[in-house]
């Protein structure tokens, strides 16, 4: 075991003392760093607290003050570290090995202690501040310049606070340090910058008050920074004080995740040779072994070291947004940008920074889509590094092969960005390392110990496959049920519940979503007045919460549920609901939660214990993956000391169970012949619009780097891959998305293929392939009578083709809305193929002879609920008038959004449908936010959603400056429910927003302001 975060430097010059001494002296051994001295940092960041208090102070007053109390700090702490009986401290300096610095008199005055604060400092930090922004090739001649020198300019800085603040506003610009504040002034490009400025003032608001010391933190930390990437860029193996990056880092971990040490795999992982030398990586470890953080490692090693583009792809939306959230406070103290591409968000091609690199969260489809548009716009090798979390979603249907498609196009386009994939569910490791050509790591380290059981009527056994049968008897379970309670609780669900609950906390995993609601009523109906009491104020809080979400109403089944600690959570929840329950049961306020196997995949939820109902998904046999990733939520690293999983099985099914519990993981196929339309056919016409392949042979070529290239002989027997790639790129020549020639004769010729204007804008706008031409004729149609009298029309055209068969109409809703319609708005419903007296007929039942496009009936159903959504803004209301669950609702809602981004980005491609263009542009904004206009600002911030948006906007935070700038305290105390954290999470990610904002406004600037290099007349 790593004992400390001593062991955490890796390859930093390791010493024998250093491995195997936990103390803080060897942490730093090696590396002089200002910052891992927490107590020095700890006193830096209370004397900036008290000089903040007094708001009467002046600036540069307290400048020295808090130097000169910064000072006697560090001999504070050199006397409690080093035992200084003398007046002489060793210092090492990295770069310039030890010198010697002199202790001072305090009583010598602010001036002696301002420059004796200086001597405390590193060498190479002093030089730092003198070129503040030569981080390059003129830092490494400066080094050699003299202490003293450096100290003087220093110190003039230090003497003049605001001429110090100018000079790190501008740091980007190469300066004469000694006149700094005059050039600044009266430099002919003052006007520019103060434009700068003044764009990034509120990003940086607190800098404004944070002075020097905040200055000291950003100095101290670019000059690890440097010293790291000039270590990588040498690629020897003395990497840095944390693998490779400043200390900071280190302490981030600690303060934001409470991280202490790495567990021994993540240190081994990192210092694979295979990492080092920047091969992709695939590695494997059991749910909860802790593979994210070996992730971000490499994530912030490629961001601040390489200084690379980084991509992360995720699963799912909430997944993103939870990760926007919990990195943006790195991207704030670190200096990179943090951008969300999940939803509707994300900006394609990616802004182009000049100084800061971006870490872009991703989900599958929009991941692919940003790959897309870099490798269009050539900057595909702006991307450092893309790391894949739950690797096993190749396997995944369409998303699998959207995920394929992405990481193929990755690997034959660009041989600088490296690929890292983790899982802990898979098992056909070897094709996945042939198609990512990558190293696999592996380990089965669990933190905590999960220890898997299945009931069989009162009968627990253990999982144990060294037995015959593979179980083991444990015990039987201890209860006394009524025979009332034997029928409601025939599983005997409410005994393993209480075993746990309420000192921990019980996940219920059930096969439907109306089960978790039943599960989790009849649970609390028998459960004693006792489990009441615990936290009751919270609980009451909780449904005071939720019926203010709800505008006024609370799911009759949680208002019943959540006084005993109880909830249901499923997709039929809005995802404000789903978020205040997950909240309320990460802070133990809720106990038990009884959810579908969706929450398996999603947020971090940990559980003491793991019930699952039966093993069923729906009306599917579990399988492995699934089974593993539900149980793995028990046993949670640093909040449980164990964890359990119980697995519920009838007799009948107890063979079946015997198989699954036993047998490996499933694997992982190539999903791109099984999803036609949105795999192989939708990869061919992408290769060919963005020329990666534009030939038969070379697409070929391209096939044979895919996952189902390596999979091939056993996805497809009857046919070679050549003759599936001739009949794909057939297909779409007929369906006149590709134009050339394909034929046996030409098979090996280098005949080039092109795209159509509808190819590129169905890949464009990543259009399913099976709705691409049904698009355009609905589109064509459109501009022959387009109704604009309200946007029901262009309603219809966005709402998604894909969702019409998870509805059916209730006719007399149907009915009751269609009467509602002014005439103009009904002359739609009959332009688009829905006449009135089909619905009259089938809302009174009567029998129709004539046939109708249920698609296209259901399609204009569900732009009713669209369109009624959008006047009533209100989800509730909605879902209640269609009696639809709100989460339905929700899900179509944002659908819909991503759809009509999609539309737009079609329409863009083909000239006849400009006028769409504008109309869409503004249609996307209203799906995407559907609230009051006034929230939108604040909803662009990662994971505010509406109800939070609200709060925070009749609290007065109306802005993203106002989130940006906001104080963590008060917020706290003046929204209710909101955890320290939370507004901490929400301050650092607007602030990420503004910042990036800010920036991209900058860089605009800087283009327009530069001046040509080919103005006619002048050289
Ligand atoms: N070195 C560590 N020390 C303490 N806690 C850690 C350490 N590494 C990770 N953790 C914590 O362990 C928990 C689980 O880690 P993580 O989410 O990375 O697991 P995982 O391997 O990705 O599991 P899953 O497959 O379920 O997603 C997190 O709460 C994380 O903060
Ligand atoms: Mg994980």
């Amino acid at each position: 075991m790593v004992g400390s975060w001593g062991c955490w430097r890796g390859g930093g010059a390791p010493s024998a003392r250093m491995c195997s001494n936990d103390s803080e002296e060897d942490m730093f051994g090696d590396y002089d760093s200002f910052y891992g001295n927490d107590s020095l940092m700890a006193q830096v960041d209370d004397i900036e607290h008290k000089y903040l208090q007094d708001k009467n102070m002046d600036v540069k007053t307290a400048g020295e003050i808090i130097l000169g109390n910064l000072q006697s700090g560090v001999h504070q702490k050199e006397q409690d570290n080093f035992s200084a009986s003398q007046n002489v401290v060793l210092l090492k300096s990295d770069q310039e090995g030890a010198f010697q610095v002199h202790d001072s008199d305090p009583a010598d005055g602010n001036q002696k202690l301002t420059e004796s604060a200086l001597d405390d400092l590193p060498s190479s930090q002093l030089l730092y501040f003198e070129k503040m922004d030569e981080l390059s090739a003129s830092r490494t001649s400066a080094l050699s310049k003299g202490r003293d020198e450096c100290v003087n300019s220093f110190s003039d800085k230090i003497r003049d606070p605001l001429s110090f603040y100018a000079g790190a506003e501008h740091r980007n610009r190469p300066t004469d340090s000694s006149s700094h504040s005059k050039c600044i002034l009266f430099k002919p490009e003052s006007l520019k910058d103060h434009l700068k400025s003044a764009m990034t003032g509120n990003a940086r608001a607190q800098t404004l008050q944070v002075s020097k010391t905040k200055q000291l933190k950003e100095a101290v930390l670019s000059e690890e920074i440097f010293v790291a990437r000039k270590a990588i860029e040498s690629s020897s193996l003395d990497i840095g004080p944390f693998y490779g990056l400043p200390s900071k880092v280190k302490d981030l971990f600690r303060q934001l995740r409470g991280i202490e040490t790495l567990y021994e795999w993540q240190h081994d992982c990192l210092m694979l040779e295979s990492l080092q030398q920047r091969k992709n990586l695939i590695y494997s470890l059991p749910t909860s072994g802790g593979k994210t953080l070996v992730a971000e490692i490499i994530i912030l090693q490629e961001l601040l070291c390489r200084q690379k583009d980084v991509l992360m792809i995720l699963p799912y939306v909430a997944i993103v947004q939870e990760k926007v959230r919990g990195l943006s406070s790195f991207g704030v103290e670190l200096g990179f940008l943090v951008e969300e591409y999940a939803g509707s968000k994300g900006r394609f091609p990616p802004i182009r920074r000049r100084v800061k690199k971006s870490l872009y969260i991703a989900t599958i489809e929009k991941g692919h889509a940003l790959v897309n548009s870099l490798i269009e716009t050539e900057r595909i090798d702006d991307l450092g590094l893309v790391v894949v979390d739950e690797l096993h979603m190749l396997g995944a249907g369409s998303r699998g092969a959207v995920l394929e498609i992405t990481l193929a196009k990755l690997l034959y386009t660009s041989k600088k960005t490296q690929i890292i994939g983790m899982s802990a569910t898979l098992n056909n490791v070897g094709d996945l390392q042939k198609f990512l050509q990558a190293k696999y790591y592996t380990n089965n380290f669990r933190p905590v110990e999960l220890k898997e059981y299945i009931k069989i009527r009162d009968t627990i056994y253990a999982v144990d496959s060294k037995t015959q049968n593979g179980f083991a008897f444990s015990r039987v379970l201890n209860f006394k049920y009524s025979s009332n309670l034997e029928k409601a609780d025939p599983d005997h669900i409410i005994a393993l519940v209480t075993e746990v609950i309420p000192k921990y906390s019980c996940l219920v995993f059930c096969p439907t979503k109306k089960n978790c609601e039943n599960v989790a009523s009849m649970v609390c109906k028998y459960l004693k007045k006792e489990f009441r009491v615990h936290k009751e104020k919270e609980k009451e809080d909780l449904i005071k919460n939720l019926k203010s979400i709800g505008n006024g109403t609370v799911c009759p089944v949680l208002k019943q549920t959540i006084p005993f600690g109880i909830a249901y959570h499923h997709s039929g929840l809005t995802n404000d609901e789903r978020k205040s329950i997950e909240e309320a049961y990460s802070a133990g306020v809720l106990c038990v939660l009884a959810c579908t196997a969706t929450l398996a995949a999603g947020v971090n939820l940990p559980a003491r214990r793991v019930i699952l109902r039966a093993p069923y998904v729906g009306n599917d046999f579990l399988k492995k993956n699934q089974y593993k990733q539900m149980a793995g939520r028990a046993g949670r690293a640093g909040i449980d000391s164990a964890g359990e999983s119980i697995l519920i099985v009838q007799e009948k099914d107890k063979h079946l169970v015997q198989d699954l519990v036993h047998s490996p993981l499933e694997n992982c196929y190539s999903n791109l012949l099984q999803e036609l339309t949105k795999g192989i056919q939708s990869l061919l016409l992408s290769l060919v619009g963005l020329k990666i392949a534009v030939t038969h042979e070379e697409v070929d070529n391209f096939m044979c780097c895919t996952l189902l290239g390596v999979q091939q002989q056993l996805l497809s027997k009857e046919k070679s891959l050549t003759e599936i790639v001739k009949d794909g790129l057939e297909n779409l020549i007929e369906k006149g998305l590709l134009k050339g020639r394909i034929s046996e004769k030409d098979h090996n010729s280098k005949s080039t293929l092109t795209i159509t204007p509808l190819g590129k804008a169905t890949y464009k706008g990543s259009i399913d392939l099976a709705y691409c031409n049904i698009l355009y004729r609905d589109l064509k149609k459109g501009l022959e009578g387009l109704v604009l009298e309200s946007n029901l029309h262009l309603l219809y055209l966005s709402t998604p083709y894909d969702m019409t068969s998870t509805c059916s109409p209730d006719w007399m809703i149907y009915l009751r809305q269609f009467n509602q319609l002014s005439a103009a708005e009904q002359k739609v419903a009959d332009i688009v193929g829905v006449p009135e007296s089909f619905i009259t007929k089938k809302a009174s039942g009567q029998a129709i002879r004539k046939n109708m496009d249920d698609a296209v009936v259901n399609r204009f159903y569900l732009t009713f609920v669209l369109y009624a959504l959008l006047k009533e803004t209100n989800i509730w209301s909605v879902s209640e008038k269609f009696n639809l669950s709100r989460g339905y609702v929700q899900n179509l809602l944002s659908s819909a959004a991503s759809f009509a981004s999609c539309l737009l980005h079609f329409c863009e491609e083909l000239e006849e449908f400009w006028v769409y263009k504008a109309l869409l542009i503004e249609l996307t904004k209203q799906l995407t936010y559907c609230v009051k206009t006034e929230l939108i600002p604040l909803m662009e911030v990662a994971g505010v959603l509406e109800a939070r948006a609200k709060q925070l906007y009749n609290a007065g935070y109306k802005t993203l400056a106002h989130l940006a700038n906001a104080n963590p305290e008060t917020l706290v105390r003046m929204i209710e429910h909101l955890s320290r954290r939370q507004a901490k999470q929400i301050i650092s990610s607007a602030k990420m927003l503004l910042s990036e904002k800010a920036e991209a406004l900058q860089e605009e600037v800087e283009e327009l302001v530069k001046v040509p290099t080919d103005i006619p007349g002048t050289h």
